[in-house]
């Protein structure tokens, strides 16, 4: 029997990449909300919430642009960093899915949460309208966590977009599945947690030779 246990649903996670219902955890496929521990391991290891000296000073707070590629949990991300805070300035952040239902009621949420959240329908996997230049240009993205499965880590376009990311200098966590591609910075093997950061792209160095 595979980790899935048969379970026949994997079927459906797998057609067209898309996802299995909510509620479902797999190591082929998830779809669980991502726990409270994890987001607040997650901002640890990406220097968002084990730091507070740093977060106390404002500035850190001020900059942050905490986006979520695969919608909602950048409200637990948030929830969690600004409430580290002691300055009355707030980390924000971008929550991005190709599901309207999932943004409308992460949109929901987030003013719930009392967090400063935008949101915005797009597939990732396709990425037709440049998403790099919109989360870094127009949104000013600092950190991203992501939680995808390794069939969509490996695909062309998110290989592009993580790369890129962190080549300029964005933050990227990933959570039980990690892109091959992007050499590790930091992990929290308990959480299943990977960071990526701009040491983790390859550099390579051509040299010229003299003739
Ligand atoms: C494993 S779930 C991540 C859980 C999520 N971080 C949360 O808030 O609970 C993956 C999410 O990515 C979204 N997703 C999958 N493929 C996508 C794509 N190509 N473009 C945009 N969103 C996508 C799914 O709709 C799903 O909400």
């Amino acid at each position: 029997m595979d980790d899935d246990g048969g379970n026949p649903m994997i079927e459906f996670a797998f057609h067209d990449l898309d996802y299995i219902p909510f509620g479902y955890g797999g190591t082929t496929a998830p779809y669980i909300e991502t726990s409270g521990g994890t987001m607040r391991a997650a901002a640890t290891l990406m220097c968002l919430g084990g730091d507070k000296v740093a977060l106390t000073a404002g500035q850190e707070a001020a900059t942050t642009v905490v986006c979520d590629l695969g919608c909602g949990d950048v409200i637990g991300l948030l929830s969690h960093i600004n409430g580290l805070t002691k300055s009355i300035s707030t980390a924000n952040g971008v929550g991005i899915d190709y599901n309207a239902e999932l943004i409308n009621t992460a949109g929901i949420n987030s003013k719930a949460a009392g967090v400063n959240a935008e949101w915005l329908i797009y597939d990732f996997n396709n990425d037709l309208d440049d998403l790099v230049d919109q989360l870094i240009t127009t949104h000013q993205v600092t950190h991203v966590f992501i939680y995808l499965v390794p069939k969509q880590l490996a695909l062309e376009t998110v290989r592009n977009i993580l790369t890129k990311l962190a080549r300029s200098g964005v933050v990227l966590c990933c959570h039980k599945f990690f892109p091959l591609y992007l050499k590790p910075a930091r992990r929290d093997v308990l959480m299943d947690l990977v960071v990526y950061d701009e040491t983790s792209c390859e550099v390579v160095v051509s040299v010229a030779l003299e003739t």
